[in-house]
C-alpha cells in the first residue's frame, strides 16, 4: 500500500479581482497548500498582487501560469463568461483545477468541461465554498440521520442590493452577470445538495436595463413530492435565510445563510402536550366569536407552543475558502478526480437549472 501524499498542493490564483484576493488571504490557513503563483493578463497587476498577498511567482499571462511546472492546480478566478476557456487551458496544461461560481455560463460549458477533466484524469471542482463550512457538514449529517424525517421544503433567498453600474461585472450579460447567476447559484446549489435534481422548474425574474435580472426567483418540484423556493436580488436586501423543512421538524440557517456559522434545530414533539391540545380546543370553539384583544392572546400563545430552537453554533476562521482548498488537496492526495461533497454532475445539473430559469425570464448571454 503507497502511503498518501502529505506533499502540500502549490497553488496558481489565476485571475487578481476580489475573490482572487480572499482566496489568497484565506489560502494560508489550509493545512495542504502552499500560495507559489499567480497569473494576469498583465505583468504588473501579477507583480501588485504577488506582492500584497506574498505569492512567489507572478506571471504576465495566464497562459505563463498554467505552464508554470511547479503549479500542481489553478484557481479560476476570472468572470463567469471565461470559466469555461480558463478551466480547458489549465486542464489541458495538467492542472487540477477549482473554478469559482458560477461554475460555467450554461449547461453545455458545464459538460464539456467534466469530459476534458475526465479524459485527463484531473481533479476539478465548483468552488462552492459555501457547501465546505463546518455548519454544512452539520446540516448534511443530520438530514442523514432522518432528525428533521423527510424533507418537503427548502426555501432560500440571496438578495444583496449592489448599485447599478452598466461596468459592474454582476450588471453585465457580456461577463455572464445578474442575480440570477451570481447569487441565485447559492440558492439552487443548496436544493440540489439536499433534494438532488428536480422535476420540474419554474422560474421569473425581472430584467434591469443592462440586460441581466435584477431579482429572480424559481420553484422546484421534485419526485418525492418535495419543493424548493429559491430568490435572488442585486437590487433589494433580501432575508439572506434558509429553511430546510421535514415531516419531523426544520432546520433555519440565519442570515447570512450561505456563509452560516450556526444552525437552529426545530424538532417537533411527539405529541402535542396537554397545553397544547387544550389550546387547540379553544381556538376551535372560541376563535369564531373572539371577545376583544383576543388576538394578542392568540398570538402571544402561539408563539409559546413554538418549538425552542437547539442553536448549534458552527464558527470557523478566516472567510472559508481555505476548506474548499483543502478539500482539492484531500481528493488529489487521495486520487480523487472529483469530491463527493461537489461532484461534476451536479454542477452540471445546477447549471441545468440555472439555464431553465434563465430561458423562462429571456435572459440569453452574448455569444450563446
Ligand atoms: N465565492 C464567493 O464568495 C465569490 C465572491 C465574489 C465573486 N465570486 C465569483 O468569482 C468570479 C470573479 O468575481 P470577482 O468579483 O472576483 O470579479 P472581479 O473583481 O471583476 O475580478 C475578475 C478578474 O478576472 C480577470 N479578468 C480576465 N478577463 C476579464 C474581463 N474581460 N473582464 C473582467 N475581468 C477579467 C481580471 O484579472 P486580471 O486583470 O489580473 O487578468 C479580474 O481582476 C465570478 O465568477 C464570481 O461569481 C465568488
Amino acid at each position: 500500500m503507497t502511503a498518501p501524499n502529505t506533499t502540500p498542493l502549490r497553488w496558481g490564483i489565476l485571475g487578481t479581482g476580489t475573490i482572487a484576493g480572499v482566496f489568497a488571504r484565506d489560502l494560508p490557513l489550509s493545512a495542504g497548500a502552499t500560495l507559489l503563483a499567480v497569473g494576469s493578463r498583465s505583468a504588473s497587476t501579477a507583480e501588485g498582487f504577488a506582492a500584497t498577498h506574498k505569492v512567489q511567482r507572478a506571471h504576465g499571462s495566464y497562459e505563463d501560469l498554467v505552464n508554470d511546472g511547479e503549479v500542481d492546480a489553478v484557481y479560476v478566478a476570472t468572470p463567469a463568461h471565461l470559466h469555461a476557456d480558463h478551466v480547458a487551458l489549465a486542464l489541458n496544461a495538467g492542472k487540477h483545477v477549482l473554478c469559482e461560481k458560477p461554475f460555467t455560463l450554461n449547461g453545455a460549458q458545464a459538460r464539456d468541461l467534466a469530459s476534458l477533466a475526465r479524459s485527463k484524469n484531473l481533479f476539478l471542482m465548483e468552488a462552492m465554498w459555501t457547501r465546505f463550512l463546518p455548519a454544512m457538514h452539520r446540516l448534511r449529517a443530520l438530514l442523514a440521520e432522518g432528525v428533521i424525517g423527510d424533507v418537503l421544503q427548502v426555501h432560500a433567498d440571496l438578495g444583496l442590493p449592489v448599485a447599478l453600474d452598466p461596468k459592474a461585472r454582476i450588471y453585465s450579460p457580456e461577463l455572464g452577470g445578474g442575480s440570477w447567476m451570481d447569487l441565485g447559484t447559492y440558492g439552487v446549489s443548496l436544493a440540489h445538495m439536499v433534494l438532488g435534481v428536480p422535476e420540474s422548474v419554474q422560474g421569473a425574474g425581472h430584467l434591469v436595463e443592462t440586460g441581466v435580472d435584477g431579482h429572480a426567483a424559481a420553484l422546484l418540484t421534485y419526485a418525492s413530492g418535495a419543493v424548493a423556493l429559491l430568490s435572488s436580488s442585486i437590487q433589494s436586501a433580501g432575508t439572506q435565510e434558509a429553511t430546510i423543512v421535514g415531516t419531523r421538524g426544520r432546520i433555519h440557517l440565519p442570515a447570512p445563510w450561505w456563509c452560516p456559522v450556526e444552525l437552529h434545530l426545530y424538532r417537533l414533539k411527539d405529541k402535542p402536550s396537554l397545553r397544547g391540545r387544550l389550546g387547540l380546543a379553544v381556538v376551535a370553539h372560541v376563535l369564531p366569536r373572539p371577545p376583544a384583544g383576543w388576538a394578542g392572546s392568540l398570538s402571544r400563545w402561539m408563539a409559546r407552543q413554538t418549538p425552542r430552537p437547539q442553536r448549534l453554533r458552527l464558527p470557523f476562521s478566516g472567510i472559508g475558502l481555505h476548506l474548499e482548498a483543502s478539500e482539492v488537496a484531500r481528493c488529489v492526495a487521495a486520487g480523487e478526480t472529483q469530491s463527493p461533497l461537489m461532484p461534476l454532475d451536479e454542477s452540471i445539473a445546477i447549471m441545468d437549472t440555472l439555464d431553465t430559469v434563465r430561458a423562462q425570464m429571456g435572459l440569453e448571454f452574448p455569444g450563446e
